[in-house]
């Protein structure tokens, strides 16, 4: 199978790796990360070999959500820096050949914004009140909310006002009440993130990541959806759901691609679209749509050679016809940390309950999985911290969580602060270089022995996991066979994933119980004492001095 012949912009086979700038390093001392620790550690990411970066969201926030909670589009949080800040950092970046991806919150505001807060006090039916969804309620006095959406941290997607009003509207946030809804149908919205867009691309990013992209239209008439499980946000299982997926939300991106395009550049657009299947997902995509998505389904396939064939295989068939080219992720900000699901069966989402979790198995499914994740046709999202082998920290204490998640289910699910610890750059006691000397303690805490998996602890050893994203990721720059298109599946056992990339490269990724025959030169394996096969939970890169003959 191959995806068609397309002019080639950089984001096509672009390796993009995601900061979380609160987590990522630490300037001022603050225990929180900042923007001058960006682009101070921007050198490490050159070195590691990736093209981009997406910087999850640096705009004021009260932090409800993680900054997923904006309170202005157009400016910087003073606990990351300033535009100043921003602009050094976009200039940095290019100087070293990487390009910048921020992030877009347009579903939602933060409950704060200067918007938000003119709506509440105004009156029902006004133009301040229209840039947000607020309806009357149902019941006594409207004393229930206006329908059964629900929230995808939990419990109702509608909280009432108290403005003193009678009766109160109820105003819909599908995330946090903390972050209400914009309503795309109004024109001061639509027009007002026409110049968002702007005001970023004129300082010079490189594209921009849609958050919650399907949540953006609603149903006009907000009728109830039978849900298959009320207490689960389970987008990926929806089918004609009135607040997710819903078809005119294509018109906003059709829009945002019109202004990009008018931007001189190769700006990208990439959605965040957890829809159901790789299908739905494509009709996100296009010429006059937005340009990339990130792979959900891909991200939450579990390590089973069936499974991962299967979401290969649909992922590349939906998005051909559309000339969109695949991308590839297994970890991110909101992911339970891939190192700990592979090490464990079953339930891998951070909806689930704390389990064990055999790390040793996991890392060396991790290492097979990059190998197969960067010998795939199209592009790649890494997660800062799995070039380490991080863990998800899943024993942080109760007190220092801060994911919206845990509260609104009433602690049922600890949520996604596992995957956001401080990353530990350097020497053997916390912070581990996050912070300099002296500097506060980071905003949550950092496992003892992640010692041993600090950048300055792994970058000297052959056999550590940052040294194989470093080579893998060398490798893949320097062979034209996996920046094109061609992709083909080769004869192999049923537990083994074998594929070829043009004539001459050749990937294999064992998934079963035994060893299985190399078939060729390994130029890279993902096991660090290789045997002349290929064992269980490893693969393997091969580059054929002549195109092989194939049975
Ligand atoms: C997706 C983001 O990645 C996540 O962190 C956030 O909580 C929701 N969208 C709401 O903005």
């Amino acid at each position: 199978m191959s995806l068609p012949d397309a002019p080639d912009p950089w984001w096509r086979t672009a390796v993009i790796y995601e900061i979380y700038p609160r987590s990522f390093a630490d300037h001022d001392g603050d225990g929180e990360g900042d923007i001058a620790g960006i682009t101070a550690r921007l050198p490490y990411l050159a070195d590691l070999g990736v093209d981009a970066v997406w910087i999850a969201p640096w705009y004021p926030s009260p932090m409800a959500d993680g900054g997923y909670d904006v309170s202005d589009y157009c400016d910087i949080d003073p606990r990351f820096g300033t535009l100043d800040d921003a602009d050094a950092m976009f200039a940095e970046a290019h100087r070293l050949g990487l390009r910048v991806i921020v992030d877009l919150v347009a579903n939602h505001t933060s409950s704060q914004h200067p918007w938000f807060l003119a709506a509440r006090a105004a009156e029902p039916g006004s133009p301040e009140r229209a840039r947000y969804h607020f309806r009357e309620g149902t019941g006594l006095d409207g004393g229930e909310p206006p329908n059964n959406w629900i929230s995808a941290f939990g419990g109702p997607a509608w909280t009432r006002i108290d403005d003193g009003r009678t009766p109160a509207q109820w105003y819909l946030h599908l995330f946090a009440p903390e972050q209400p809804d914009l309503n795309w149908e109004d024109a001061t919205n639509r027009d007002t993130f026409d110049d968002v867009l702007r005001f970023w691309l004129d300082r010079g990013v490189d594209g921009f990541r849609i958050d919650a992209a399907p949540g953006m239209s609603k149903h006009p008439d907000y009728p109830d959806f039978a849900y298959p499980d009320p207490q689960k946000f389970a987008t990926a299982t929806w089918t004609d759901n009135p607040h997710w997926d819903v078809d005119t939300v294509h018109d906003i991106f059709r829009r945002w691609r019109r202004v990009v395009d008018a931007h001189p550049g190769e700006q990208v657009l990439v959605a965040e679209a957890v829809v159901n299947g790789p299908e739905r997902l494509a009709r996100y995509l296009g010429p006059d749509e937005i340009q990339t998505a990130f792979n959900f389904d891909y991200v939450h396939a579990p390590w089973d050679p069936a499974a991962l064939r299967e979401v290969i295989d649909r992922t590349m068939t939906a998005l051909a016809p559309i000339g969109a080219p695949a991308t590839w992720a297994m970890s991110s900000h909101d992911e339970v940390r891939h190192a700990t699901r592979f090490g464990r069966a079953g339930e891998t989402t951070w909806g689930g309950p704390s389990q064990t979790s055999d790390l040793e198995l996991g890392r060396s499914r991790a290492r097979a999985a990059i190998m197969l994740t960067l010998a795939l046709p199209g592009g790649a999202y890494l997660y800062q911290g799995e070039e380490l082998g991080l863990e998800e920290v899943e024993d942080l204490p109760d007190a220092v969580l801060q994911d919206p998640v845990f509260t609104r289910t009433g602690g049922r699910i600890r949520g996604r602060d596992g995957c956001r610890v401080p990353l530990p750059w350097s020497g053997t006691e916390a912070p581990f270089g996050f912070s300099p000397t002296g500097a506060s303690a980071p905003w949550l805490p950092q496992p003892a022995h992640w010692r041993d998996l600090t950048v300055e602890a792994e970058q000297g050893d052959p056999d550590s996991m940052l040294s194989l994203y470093r080579t893998a990721l060398a490798v893949r720059k320097e062979t034209a066979d996996l920046l094109g298109p061609s992709f083909e599946w080769l004869p192999s056992a049923g537990d083994v994933l074998r594929f070829r990339r043009g004539t001459r490269f050749e990937c294999v990724v064992n998934l079963g119980p035994d060893d299985v025959p190399t078939t060729g030169p390994v130029v890279l394996s993902s096991d660090s004492a290789p045997s002349g096969n290929v064992g269980p939970d490893t693969a393997v890169w091969i580059v054929h001095d002549v195109p092989p003959e194939i049975p």
